[in-house]
Formats: structure tokens, C-alpha cells, sequence
């Protein structure tokens, strides 16, 4: 499985970046605010990296105005995927700009009918926020099983990236259940290679090792 961090802090993304364990990058309007930097310059200074996958959403409500600022931002770098969000003006962008060549991440996908609906019109990933159903008291984990499984049934090539990850066991169970890629904050990635046995192990094997004659 793809791992992403769902940050637009570069200091964040340079940290995994440099220990080798990322795939890609999310973003969205919320993170890019957190910054207080322009959103173009963030998306470049993040593909500059050398992230391959790197998501920046659109604003625009409408379709025409979702066109120009997508076929902006592809402009940027060819690591850029375009957020749509899942409306009738997304799918409708998300299709023309998929025939065009732009790689569209389908954002706010909360049911398996909308995740049949992305890969209906060409998006590249689909993204299923299950922190936020989880929140509401829906299990979002079974709906990251229902679109995996609707996708295998029909070979769909759309991948399922697993978004709105709040903690471990969500980025174990959508490895579980095969889906492409999630994406989580740096807090979460960092848990991932914790064990307390490790540490324990470690200081172990550190003081026996003072034992052996140098
Ligand atoms: C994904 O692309 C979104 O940016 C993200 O996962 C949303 O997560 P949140 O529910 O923690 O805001």
C-alpha cells in the first residue's frame, strides 16, 4: 500500500521524505491555510522534492471555474493530481479534465454510489474520508471495504485512497482490506514505526553490547 502524508508543511513532508517511507502528498484548503504561504508556491516547493503524487484541490464551485484553476495547477509540475470535490460540477470537471490528460483526485466521498460515480467519469483516486464518517457514528472503514470490493468487481483502475485517517488501525485495517493508498497526518506516520518493545529491545542490545570486550 501507498503511504501519503496529509500535510501542506514541507518541513513535515522533508522529514518523511528523507527517511524514504512516503509515496505522495495531500493536500486541501484547510492544511494550505495552516501555512500562511502562497498555494502555488507550496504545491511547487512540494513536487520540487521529488514527490511523485502530489494532491492540490481546487475552489471553484462551478465547472468552468474548476477547469481553470485544475489546468493551473497541472501546469505546475507533472507530480500534481487535481481535487475535485464530489458534486455534479466535480464530476462533470473531473471528466473533462481526465480526457485532457490531468490526473483528478475525487474529494469527499462519503457513500459507494459516489466512489461508483468517480470512476464513472475518469478520476484517478478516489477519496473516501472515514475519520469523518467514523465521527458521525457511520464506520467508514466498511465503506473503504464496499468501494474496494465494488472496484474489483468491474476492474476499475481508479484508486481507492483511503483519506481523513485519524490513527493507526485505520491505515492497518485499509491494508487489510487491499485498498491502494492512504493518506494520514505526520502524527499518525510517525506512530507507524513506533513499538515500545522496540525501544526496550534497543536499549537492551545497547547495554549488553557495552559488555563485550573492545
Ligand atoms: C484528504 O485528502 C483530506 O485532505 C483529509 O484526509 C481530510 O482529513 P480530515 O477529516 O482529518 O480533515
Amino acid at each position: 500500500m501507498e503511504l501519503f502524508l496529509d500535510t501542506a508543511s514541507l518541513t513535515e513532508i522533508r522529514t518523511m521524505w528523507d527517511i524514504g517511507i512516503l509515496d505522495g502528498v495531500t493536500t486541501n484548503p484547510t492544511l494550505v491555510s495552516k501555512e500562511g504561504r502562497k498555494f502555488e508556491d507550496i504545491i511547487r516547493d512540494i513536487c520540487a522534492l521529488g514527490v511523485p503524487s502530489v494532491s492540490a484541490e481546487v475552489v471553484a464551485t462551478d465547472v468552468n471555474g474548476m477547469l481553470a484553476e485544475g489546468r493551473r495547477l497541472r501546469q505546475i509540475h507533472s507530480s500534481v493530481y487535481v481535487k475535485c470535490p464530489m458534486t455534479p460540477a466535480g464530476l462533470t470537471a473531473t471528466k473533462i479534465l481526465a480526457k485532457e490528460g490531468t490526473r483528478v483526485n475525487m474529494t469527499l466521498v462519503f457513500s459507494a454510489n459516489q466512489a461508483l460515480l468517480a470512476a464513472k467519469v475518469g478520476a484517478a483516486y478516489v477519496s473516501p474520508f472515514i475519520g469523518r464518517l467514523d465521527d458521525q457514528g457511520q464506520d467508514g472503514i466498511e465503506l473503504v471495504r464496499d468501494i474496494v470490493t465494488i472496484y474489483r468487481n468491474y476492474r476499475v483502475p481508479t484508486k481507492v485512497l483511503v483519506a481523513s485517517v485519524r490513527h493507526p488501525v485505520h491505515v492497518l485495517e485499509a491494508a487489510k482490506i487491499g485498498a491502494d493508498i492512504a493518506t494520514m497526518p505526520y502524527a499518525v506516520m510517525e506512530k507507524l514505526s513506533a513499538h515500545p518493545l522496540t525501544d526496550i529491545g534497543l536499549a537492551r542490545f545497547l547495554k549488553d553490547w557495552e559488555k563485550v570486550p573492545k
